[in-house]
């Protein structure tokens, strides 16, 4: 039986920096890990420990996975050290990804903010590579300031696969031409037909993401949010991430809307 706590060694091939506090490492796994985006994965540094990240780079790309990470504390603190050719650890796949079939034939609405983008590079590299599965696919991103926008160069790549794109930052640079305000202001510029939406991005603009899409009109079982919880076990053992009912590395990362509702403490 495979041992779901050991880690897979895997060297790091590639670090982009993204903006001052995130940076993106391409990984090469010893053994291929195939994994549902939207899944998360447990990332070890040796002798400093391990931390919950979902792969941002798409599940058809077999023999590598791009992780982006923003630091907030000490595994971070560790991963934004490493260099090219230094060895980690990698668990997973763990939790419940997006449920892609329940997507099929539908408008696709991506709403993401800061680092939230990093799940959805991953769901938006693979809706473009199903696209003919979808109506339309379109993404709004907010972020605080245009040197906080992660992949900065690659926007212009999924705009030219169809994906409709739509930016603000909270603070303009001078330079800026786009919106400025937090994400939501975006809702103003597109016509939506309100079948599915995606979210991810800090508590707050997870929050009042949710409530404006119920406000135009989304339902509340197609509006998927990805939740984040401290972890210890990563597979529903040690009850470290519990979310009212839920377990989230088990029964999430990703829930519906309509699944978490009544949990008063995300929504207070
Ligand atoms: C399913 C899932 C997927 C995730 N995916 C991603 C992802 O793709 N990318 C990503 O960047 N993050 C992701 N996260 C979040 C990521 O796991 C956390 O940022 C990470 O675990 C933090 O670990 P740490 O040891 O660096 O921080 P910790 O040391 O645990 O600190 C965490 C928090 O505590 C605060 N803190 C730390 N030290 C202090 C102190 N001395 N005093 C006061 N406050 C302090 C930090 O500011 C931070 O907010 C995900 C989380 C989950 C659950
Ligand atoms: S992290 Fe142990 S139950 Fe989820």
């Amino acid at each position: 039986m495979v041992n779901p706590y050991k880690p897979i060694i895997s060297k790091v091939k590639r670090v982009v920096e993204e903006t001052p506090n995130i940076k993106t490492f391409t990984l090469a796994p010893e053994e291929r890990i195939e994994f549902k985006t939207g899944q998360f994965v447990q990332f070890t540094v040796r002798e400093v420990g391990e931390a919950p990240f979902t792969p941002s780079s798409s599940p058809f790309t077999r023999d590598e996975m791009d992780i982006t990470i923003m630091e907030a504390g000490r595994v971070t603190k560790a991963i934004h050290c490493l260099q090219e050719g230094d060895l980690v650890g990698i668990r997973g796949p763990l939790g419940r990804g997006y449920p892609l079939e329940e997507f099929y034939g539908k408008e696709i609405l991506v709403l993401g903010g800061g680092v939230g983008m990093a799940p959805l590079r991953s769901l938006l590299l693979t809706l473009i590579a199903l696209k003919s599965k979808f109506k339309r696919i379109l993404l709004l991103y907010g972020a605080k300031t245009p040197e906080d926008i992660v992949y900065k160069g690659q926007f212009a790549d999924w705009k030219g696969e169809g994906v409709e794109i739509h930016r603000s930052v909270d603070r303009g640079d001078g330079v800026w031409k786009g919106r400025i305000g937090v994400v939501t202001v975006l809702f103003d510029e597109v016509k939506l037909n309100n079948e599915v939406a995606i979210v991810c991005g800090p508590p707050i603009m997870m929050k009042f993401g949710a409530f404006k899409l119920l406000e135009i009109g989304y339902k509340p079982e197609n509006i998927y949010l990805s939740m984040e919880k401290n972890m210890s076990c990563g597979i529903g053992k040690c009850g470290h991430c519990a979310l009212g009912p839920y377990f989230v590395c088990k029964d999430g990362p990703v829930f519906k809307y309509s699944e978490i509702k009544d949990i008063e403490e995300i929504w207070d």
